[in-house]
């Protein structure tokens, strides 16, 4: 629409978001990867979404496993275009999806987990929330990562890769208590909720949900 600014993962290379996201000062991938890899064990999905897939990072966790359905959603096509050329062979039934999550509608009571990790800091929290409770299974789970605030970094930390600066304007960080409530409000009820700090002192919190 005319007038309406894309959104700023757009612009982000491939490369440059995992070379950013892996460096030594970040090292969030290799904690997203084991964030993934422990929902996949606890709790053994058939149908799996994966919102903000990016081009699959811990999708390697997927292979030697059985699905029903694995759906991967994200807005920037070279990254979930990446994602299929490295994943379609090995991972039955997996379907990736490009599209904005804030305007995406799928079926209802689809799924039995949801993964949500560094996703809810771009979009419509509430919004995605609901969207979240309808398409999961009665008993279906969601499991997020949010990125807590730091005092000596900021939100985007800085590297080597210029292009991710675009996100500074953009992201939002979420509150997890809000977060919380805002999801108990929809009947979505928190089970678990940990927080990560990784060496480079930036913290997280991984929760799950279950409906
Ligand atoms: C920080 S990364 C997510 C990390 C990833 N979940 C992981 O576990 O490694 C955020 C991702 O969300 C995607 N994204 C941001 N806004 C989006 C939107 N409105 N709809 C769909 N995807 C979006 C970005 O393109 C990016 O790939």
């Amino acid at each position: 629409m005319k007038g309406e600014m894309e959104n700023p993962w757009l612009q982000i290379p491939l490369e440059d978001y995992e070379g950013h996201m892996s460096a030594s000062n970040v090292q969030q991938l290799q904690m997203l990867d084991v964030v993934f890899e422990d929902i996949l064990n606890e709790f053994s999905p058939k149908s799996l979404c994966v919102l903000g897939a990016t081009a699959g990072n811990g999708f390697q966790h997927l292979i030697q496993r059985t699905f029903n359905r694995v759906v991967g959603i994200d807005i920037n096509f070279k990254y979930t275009a990446e994602c299929r050329a490295w994943f379609i062979q090995d991972v039955p039934n997996l379907q990736l999806i490009c599209a904005d999550l804030n305007e995406l509608e799928l079926t209802d009571s689809i799924f039995d987990l949801i993964h949500a990790a560094l996703i809810f800091e771009y979009v419509d929290v509430e919004k995605l929330l609901s969207k979240i409770y309808r398409w999961l299974k009665p008993d279906g789970r969601l499991s997020v990562v949010l990125q807590l605030p730091c005092e000596n970094s900021a939100a985007v930390s800085e590297t080597q890769y210029q292009s991710v600066k675009v996100l500074e304007p953009f992201i939002k960080l979420v509150e997890p208590d809000e977060f919380k409530r805002k999801a108990e409000e929809l009947q979505l009820i928190c089970e678990e909720k940990t927080e990560i700090i990784l060496s480079t002192g930036k913290r997280f919190i991984k929760a799950y949900f279950k409906k």
